[in-house]
């Protein structure tokens, strides 16, 4: 079971800091809890490994299978919410290097619709061109530009190359239940459909299928994922006080740190298949908080990759920084360091240290550097990466950065600030 350390806030928060906030923590957990706070209409999420019927598990599932059979690819084409948890799980379980693995026994899943780079596209669809695919299509508006874009070029590519009644079967929808061009497409072409459900918004919904239908695509056992996130449930939802709740606790620290001047989270990791999980929590963080002038600014590394990049900054740069470090106990494999006579590169007093071993004391290291660098550090610990594992941190995210917003007097379930960008972009365009 995933755990929360905060041992590493000792020196910059008060030992009663959580009684400072109890109030406000209170009010915070009962408006989610009780689903009356800002917002209201989008905390579905809340409830959804619990209540997330078997028959459309087992439809994801069905789907899945027949997208596996029939395809050596499958392109994810989707933009923010409807992206990032399904990468997040996909490469936090799969091979590092699986696009060079021969023997997979799943499709290769890549993603588009996330950019707008024309050579992007054409790369992947030349691509394309020389494998057999399906494509999933994920839009909870169905008008998003991005993903829009994408699609039309690769439906139009898909009908070229199996035809168009074919091309019907390699194709599945995920989206609103009855708004938005992608809703009309999917009716009027006769694909395979699944539904967002309404009071769950982009961010929130990997646990949809949005997520699993990606995630079990790529063979990953989104059971577990949904059984994970179904134990953290249990644990957040029953108790309301922050001595025992994680999510509370968590959101606490972060609410007195951001009030005391620590104005930027960096999630990191020591395990690079972790990116693009901290990619999620960036956008659902940022997504969520950054409002009204107001918010944490949710920044990532990946360590010790990045400490001779950033970790300068880290150590001794401007001191509005915390950390949270997502702490991984134990590796899938074992590589010992093997012993050299000539030890010219003066390693040998590793010789058969497990790297696992290695990496761990670098994070303990960098940790104590950066507490006496001044910069608070948290840690939430788990196991090992797996789906079960990754559910329970999910589901403790979401519910965390909930009360965070509400921490705020947000409402962290919308994103009105999106609209700028698009509202010039359309200007400029001519829409
Ligand atoms: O969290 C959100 O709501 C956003 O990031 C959306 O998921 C993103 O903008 C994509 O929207 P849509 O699924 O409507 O294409």
């Amino acid at each position: 079971m995933m755990k929360f350390d905060f041992e590493g806030v000792r020196n910059f928060v008060p030992s009663d800091a959580f009684q400072q906030l109890e109030e406000r923590l209170n009010i915070s957990y009962n408006q989610l809890i009780t689903q009356s706070g800002a917002g209201n209409d989008f905390v579905g999420w809340l409830n959804l490994p619990e209540e997330i019927a078997p028959a459309e598990v087992n439809a994801v599932k069905e789907v899945a299978a027949r997208l596996r059979q029939q395809s050596e690819v499958v392109v994810v084409i989707g933009i923010g919410g409807s992206y990032l948890g399904a990468r997040a799980v996909i490469e936090a379980l799969q091979h590092h290097f699986r696009s060079l693995e021969q023997n997979a026994n799943a499709p290769l899943v890549l993603f588009a619709g996330n950019n707008m780079s024309e050579d992007y596209l054409f790369d992947l669809q030349s691509v394309l061109d020389k494998k057999d695919y399906s494509i999933i299509v994920i839009s909870k508006s169905g008008t998003t530009t991005e993903p829009a874009i994408a699609f039309r070029i690769f439906k139009e590519h898909c009908e070229k190359k199996y035809g168009k009644a074919a091309a019907r079967k390699r194709i599945v929808a995920v989206t609103d239940r009855q708004r938005g061009a992608l809703k009309q497409l999917a009716t009027q072409e006769g694909y395979d459909t699944f539904v967002i459900p309404d009071n769950v918004g982009g961010r929130y919904s990997v646990l949809t299928p949005v997520g699993l239908l990606p995630i079990a695509v790529a063979g990953y056992d989104i059971d577990a994922l949904l059984n994970g996130a179904r134990q953290m449930r249990q644990q957040l939802m029953v108790c309301d006080s922050v001595n025992d709740n994680l999510a509370l606790q968590y959101a606490a620290l972060r609410n007195y740190l951001y009030n005391n001047g620590k104005k930027m989270e960096l999630m990191v990791a020591y395990e690079p298949r972790l990116y693009y999980f901290i990619e999620w929590y960036k956008q659902l963080f940022g997504e969520s908080e950054g409002k009204e002038n107001k918010g944490v600014f949710p920044a990532g590394c990946i360590f010790s990759t990045d400490l001779h990049s950033l970790g300068q900054y880290v150590q001794e740069g401007e001191r509005m920084l915390f950390e949270t470090v997502i702490s991984v106990e134990t590796a899938r494999h074992t590589l010992p360091i093997p012993f050299d006579e000539q030890n010219t590169d003066g390693l040998n007093y590793l010789q058969m240290r497990k790297i696992q071993d290695i990496n761990q004391i670098a994070e303990l290291g960098t940790r104590m550097a950066h507490i006496d660098g001044g910069v608070p550090n948290m840690r939430i610990v788990i196991p090992e990466i797996s789906e079960n594992t990754l559910g329970e941190m999910i589901y403790f995210f979401e519910f965390a950065c909930a009360i965070g917003g509400y921490l705020l007097k947000i409402n962290p379930f919308n994103q009105p600030g999106v609209e700028a960008y698009k509202k010039n972009m359309f200007k400029l365009l001519g829409k």
